[in-house]
């Protein structure tokens, strides 16, 4: 990631919402967004001349347990090496914060098309099935 400068714990909403619709669509709002970066564990997000590229945030307890969410290379800089970057950065806060000698379970959930990238890291899929629901907040 020569050149560009990496921020941790900085992302804003509006960045969020910019690297998202930059590969999805429809954002989750700015106020969801604010209150899901507060409570992350860890964000990563970096910059190119001051204006967002990328982003990776985690989820998490330090002890045993952490989900990884929202990896976003912005499509201008994808096939640089920021994404691996950007996991390294996840996995060594992980390795930095646990407990010394023990093993901690680091998640994600991938579309089959990204799963060759999240393998070079060792991640691999077990015979768990994912289950979600999305719940309406009245
Ligand atoms: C997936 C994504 C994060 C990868 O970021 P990137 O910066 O382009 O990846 P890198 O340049 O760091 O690639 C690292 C390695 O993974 C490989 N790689 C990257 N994307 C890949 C893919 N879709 N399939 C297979 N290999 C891939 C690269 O070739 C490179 O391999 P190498 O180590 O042999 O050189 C990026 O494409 C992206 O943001 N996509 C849109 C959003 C998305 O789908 N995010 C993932 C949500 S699960």
């Amino acid at each position: 990631m020569n050149n560009l400068e990496i921020k941790h714990n900085k992302l804003t909403a509006k960045e969020f919402i910019y690297l998202w619709e930059s590969v999805w669509s429809d954002a989750p709002t700015k106020e969801q967004i604010e209150l899901a970066l507060t409570h992350s564990i860890y964000v990563v997000s970096v910059y190119d001349r001051g204006k967002v590229a990328a982003m990776a945030r985690m989820i998490g307890d330090m002890g045993l347990c952490y989900y990884i969410k929202d990896v976003v290379v912005h499509p201008d800089y994808q096939k640089q090496g920021i994404g691996r970057g950007l996991i390294n950065e996840l996995l060594d806060f992980i390795k930095s914060n646990g407990i010394s000698g023990t093993q901690i379970f680091v998640e994600l959930c991938a579309m089959p098309d990204k799963i060759p990238f999240y393998e070079k890291f060792g991640f691999s899929a077990n015979e768990a099935q994912r289950l979600r629901i999305m719940l309406p907040v009245e």
